[in-house]
């Protein structure tokens, strides 16, 4: 990140909190901004936020740690999220967990280089009878076998 892109984050940051009040309180809707902008919270914004707001950055990242809709890092055109509760992982989890390792050649919390797939967990999605079960962006998938899993990617790219 060069000098004119960090000038101009901290500019946003600064706008958002003449907008939302210089105090604790305005540290979500700050994170919101950032994010709706950029779509994740870079380790800069970060310090940023924390500078401005007088707060410290362990705070700013465990309050985005805390919230599944902000992100530390950039995310992909896609998210897949897999549940991890525990019927799903009963029902084959692992292995559909491998599968979208191995294809994608990412792990969990990563996204592949051509910025398209995030894998991602996700707590229970209510499908517990028909798991192991994922969802793709709004879309979701259920008995997702490790064959299923390459048709639902072949259904992405
Ligand atoms: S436990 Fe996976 S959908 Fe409920």
């Amino acid at each position: 990140m060069d000098v004119l892109e960090k000038n101009s984050i901290t500019e946003e940051i600064t706008g958002l909190i003449e907008q939302f009040g210089r105090d604790r309180s305005s540290l979500l809707p700050v994170l919101q901004g950032v994010q709706r902008k950029h779509q994740h919270i870079s380790d800069f914004a970060q310090q940023e936020i924390a500078r401005l707001l007088d707060i410290h950055p362990v705070e700013v990242y465990s309050v985005i740690s805390f919230y599944s809709f902000l992100h530390s890092k950039p995310k992909g055109r896609n998210t897949i999220r897999l549940c991890k509760t525990i019927i799903c992982d009963l029902l084959g989890k692992n292995e559909i967990e491998e599968a979208l390792e191995r294809e994608l050649g990412i792990k969990f919390g990563e996204t592949t280089n051509d910025k398209n797939i995030t894998l991602e967990y996700a707590n229970c999605l209510g499908m517990c009878d028909q798991g192991p079960a994922l969802i793709v962006n709004e879309r979701v998938y259920t008995k997702v076998t490790p064959q299923k899993v390459i048709e639902i990617l072949n259904g992405i790219n």
